[in-house]
Parts: structure tokens; C-alpha cells; sequence
């Protein structure tokens, strides 16, 4: 058998538990490759807390244009305790996110089989929508000031940029996804025009211009405080909501508990035209770092994320597959760090030997 097609990774493990989590989900990634018969070359990179510590640098601008090059990257954490909130988050993930133009953050909210969840009355069948969340602007553009800092007067203002072609192309993405999955049929645009009228304003109305292009796709709006509220209570109604960059944060930790938790949900950094990043939505978890205790599952999951945007599908299937009949079989007894039944790296085989026979 030949060795079929190369894809060039760029790694970050980054900090606090990623690592570990990354190991599982290369080693997941490398046994389904043989099974398809690709295989991965990877590029690791140190960036994150214990580098910028050393060395004051969060990326150098040459990494940049490095990680352009790959076919996609895989991140594990970034957040280290010992340096303030911001600096690694906007210097390192935001960066990348901006400078790659990954303006999609596409987050599935999928239970799956087995998996310990707090929505009492709904089980698999209910819980199963997607995120599309804009991803390079709104309130995480970093525009704003301070004014008068420090005095009783301060001022502090935040911009929340929606641009037209940044709220446009996030929409028809979403349009295209939902024509993909196939399933409601439903796109539901997420915001706040009740209050925040200028750029709901936008938003609505590029979306009724976009749906036009797809006559088999409902459109439909709801206000962020009501869709929480919806998730808990009818997350069924849901198939593929789109939203900004701020509430698609948001929203997101909230799905990721109704699946089962943190330990589960993955996500991906898309930029369609260009080099996409795949990373779980959890953090560094600092307090777990080296235990061998955290569920690797949400980095596994992001792997496959990664393969079926690489073209994979087959493989990401298989993965998708391993984890439910981990779950499903009772394999994983919870998803939740040190009481999973196994520890990181078993999870890891299992999963490895998994994708080899389902
Ligand atoms: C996420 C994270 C990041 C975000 C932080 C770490 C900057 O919470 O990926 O959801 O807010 O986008
Ligand atoms: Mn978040």
C-alpha cells in the first residue's frame, strides 16, 4: 500500500494540560491515518505561558507567516496562572484566529450516548445543533481606551465592530453549513436587536438578504437571553444558530455543559479559504497539569474536526464513531477530570484501538 497523502500539521500544545491532551488526540489521529491510508507530519511549536515567561514573546511575527503554510493546526490550551489575563490569550490564540482570518468558530453541541449530562427529559436525540460563531471581530476586535485611568472619572470603552462583509460571510457560512448537515433545515441568528439596535439592525438584515440564495433553508431570530434559555428547555428546536464573536463565547460554554461538559466539546478555528486551526473549547486547567487525569475526548473530537476539513471524511466518521462507543459501551464511566474510570493515556489507546475496528 503506498503511503497516500501527507498533510503538514502545525502543533501547539500550549500550556497547563494541554500538552497531555494533545498527545492523545496525534496518537488518536495517527492510528486512524493508517487505517485510511494518509498520514501527518507535524510541526510542534512551544508557544504559551512557560515560553513567555522565559523569553517576554508570545509569537514571533515569523511563526506567523509559518503557520500560514500548514494544511491546519492543532492547539491544546493557552492560559497560564502566573501571567496576567489577556496577554496569552490576545497575543497567541486571538492572533492567530485574526492574522489566519479564521473568522468562523464552528462549535458542534452534540450528547452523545452514555455521557452524564444535567438536562434531565432530553437525551441524544435533543441535543444536537451547531454554533457558528463569528470569529474576528465584534467586541473582540481590541479597539477602545481608557480615559481619565485611574481618577473617579475613568472611562473605559470596548468597540463592538460588526463590518458588513465580516457579519455577511459568517451568514452564508452558516447557510452552506446547515445545507451540508441536512437535517432542520433551520438557521436561527442570535443577537440582542431589542437593545443593541444598530448592529442587530445589520445582522437581520444581512440575513434576509443572504437567505435568499437558499430557498430550502428557514431562517429565524431570537434574542441571546431567550436562546439560553432554550437550550436548557427545548435545545431540541436548535439546528444551526449564528452569532457574534461575543455571545457565540458565551453560549458555547452553556452548550458545552448540556453534552456533558467541558471535557467534550470541540470546536474549530475555520478560515474556508485559507489554514484552519482545531483546538478543544476547554482551557489549560492549570490544577490538572501532569495527572494524567483530564479527558482527552474534546481534543480527540477536534482532530476529527480537523480531518473532515482536510478532506478525511471517512476518518473523522470513524473517530466521531470510537468516541460514542466509548461513551455508548460504557467504556468512560464520566467525562469529568479523575473520575473517568482510566486516565488520559488510556483513554487515548482506547480510542487508537477503537478507530481501528468501528
Ligand atoms: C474560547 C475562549 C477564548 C475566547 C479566550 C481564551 C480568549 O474562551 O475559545 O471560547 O474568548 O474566544
Ligand atoms: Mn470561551
Amino acid at each position: 500500500m503506498g503511503k497516500g497523502k501527507v498533510y503538514k500539521i502545525g502543533v501547539i500544545p500550549g500550556d497547563g494540560i494541554g500538552p497531555e491532551v494533545i498527545k492523545e488526540g496525534l496518537k488518536v489521529i495517527q492510528s486512524v491515518s493508517e487505517r485510511y491510508n494518509f498520514s501527518i507530519e507535524t510541526t510542534h511549536y512551544d508557544f504559551g505561558g512557560e515560553r513567555y515567561l522565559r523569553t517576554g514573546e508570545t509569537i514571533p511575527d515569523s511563526a506567523i507567516e509559518e503557520l500560514k503554510k500548514f494544511d491546519a493546526i492543532y492547539l491544546g490550551a493557552i492560559g497560564h496562572p502566573d501571567v496576567a489575563p489577556g496577554i496569552l490569550e490576545k497575543g497567541i490564540l486571538l492572533r492567530i484566529r485574526f492574522e489566519l482570518d479564521q473568522y468562523i468558530n464552528l462549535r458542534p453541541v452534540k450528547l452523545y450516548p452514555g455521557v452524564w449530562h444535567p438536562l434531565r427529559d432530553k437525551g441524544p436525540d435533543h441535543i444536537d445543533y451547531v454554533v457558528v460563531r463569528e470569529n474576528t471581530e465584534g467586541a473582540y476586535c481590541g479597539i477602545g481606551g481608557y480615559f481619565k485611568k485611574g481618577t473617579k472619572d475613568e472611562v473605559a470603552t470596548q468597540l463592538d465592530i460588526n463590518t458588513r462583509k465580516g457579519v455577511e460571510r459568517c451568514i452564508r457560512y452558516a447557510f452552506q453549513y446547515a445545507v451540508k448537515r441536512n437535517k432542520k433545515k433551520t438557521v436561527t441568528v442570535v443577537d440582542k436587536a431589542n437593545v443593541l439596535t444598530y448592529s442587530g439592525d445589520l445582522w437581520r438584515r444581512t440575513a434576509k438578504e443572504v437567505s435568499t440564495e437558499f430557498p430550502d433553508i428557514k431562517l429565524d431570530f431570537a434574542f441571546v437571553d431567550a436562546t439560553c434559555m432554550w437550550m436548557v428547555k427545548n435545545p431540541e428546536w436548535f439546528d444551526v444558530i449564528v452569532t457574534n464573536n461575543m455571545f457565540g463565547d458565551i453560549i458555547t460554554d452553556l452548550a458545552a455543559m448540556t453534552q456533558g461538559g467541558l471535557g467534550i466539546a470541540a470546536g474549530g478555528n475555520i478560515n474556508p479559504e485559507g489554514v484552519s486551526m482545531f483546538e478543544p473549547i476547554h482551557g489549560s486547567a492549570p490544577k490538572y497539569t501532569g495527572k494524567n487525569v483530564i479527558c482527552p475526548l474534546a481534543t480527540i473530537s477536534a482532530g476529527g474536526m480537523m480531518l473532515e476539513t482536510l478532506g478525511e471524511e471517512e476518518a473523522a466518521k470513524t473517530i466521531e464513531k470510537a468516541i460514542m462507543k466509548a461513551t455508548g459501551e460504557g467504556y468512560i464511566k464520566s467525562l469529568e477530570a479523575g473520575k473517568m474510570g482510566m486516565s488520559t493515556s488510556e483513554v487515548g489507546d482506547l480510542l487508537s484501538k477503537f478507530v481501528k475496528e468501528v
